[in-house]
């Protein structure tokens, strides 16, 4: 039986009607697409557990990727242990270091062209981004945001959540623009805001759906989900 406590809506891109005559949907596990690995940089400030889930998925063959680099911006992030465990790559950037945005993204985007990222994955980066990094990457930066945009945008979307009495949030993967949570959904998953929940219970129950639809969310965006040829 499904409760309460299981139940997630999740959306992946819905597609256009197919008439009789237009060719087949291609499963993209047979496609050459999907054969290519693509090479993402992970961005990070805290514990990493989105990073760790998205490299879970990739030894499960969920996804067909190589974590080149981890980047996190600050010293004491524990992220860095998972790195060392998983045997990634981890470059520390703190952003106190740099006079600007602008100046500590630019020194991103060389550490991702020297490790020859595709694709910009945003896993809990708690940093305001600039064009400097989105244009380097045209349409190939995501994020992961615990709300279901476009409602609660901002750092204190479970607080916000929490605070407000909704009865239904969750989480959001979708493409980074400059504008701050407002790029194309890429996936979502519903969670539901239980009556005996502290912001602790509902971030935990938040985080199983993130580490769900992260790997999955990103596979639909480099081309890996269901292919219209
Ligand atoms: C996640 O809840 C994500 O939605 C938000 O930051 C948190 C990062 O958690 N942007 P973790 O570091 O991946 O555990």
């Amino acid at each position: 039986m499904t409760t309460w406590d299981q139940a997630a809506l999740i959306s992946p891109p819905i597609r256009p009607m197919r008439g009789p005559s237009e060719p087949p949907i291609v499963n993209p596990i047979e496609h050459p697409i999907a054969n290519q690995r693509v090479r993402l940089g992970i961005m990070a400030s805290g514990s990493g557990s989105n990073f760790e889930a998205i490299v879970q998925a990739i030894h499960a063959g969920q996804l067909n990727a190589e974590v080149t680099v981890l980047i996190y911006n600050n010293p004491t992030a524990t992220v860095v242990d998972r790195a060392t465990r998983l045997n990634i790559p981890a470059i520390c950037l703190n952003h106190r270091k740099f006079a600007t945005r602008e100046l500590l993204d630019q020194a991103i985007v060389e550490v991702l062209v020297s490790y020859q990222a595709d694709w910009v994955v945003m896993a809990g980066w708690m940093r305001i981004v600039t064009p400097v990094l989105i244009h380097a990457f045209p349409n190939r930066v995501l994020n992961i945001h615990p709300s279901l945009l476009p409602s609660f945008k901002g750092s204190k979307a479970i607080e916000q959540a929490f605070q407000s009495g909704v009865k239904i949030t969750g989480c959001t993967v979708h493409h980074v623009v400059t504008e701050v949570d407002s790029g194309d959904i890429v996936m979502q998953a519903a969670v539901p805001v239980l009556t005996n929940d502290t912001l602790e219970t509902l971030q935990a129950r938040l985080q199983i759906q993130e580490h769900k639809i992260y790997p999955a969310a990103i596979a639909i965006a480099v081309g890996q989900g269901i292919i219209e040829n």
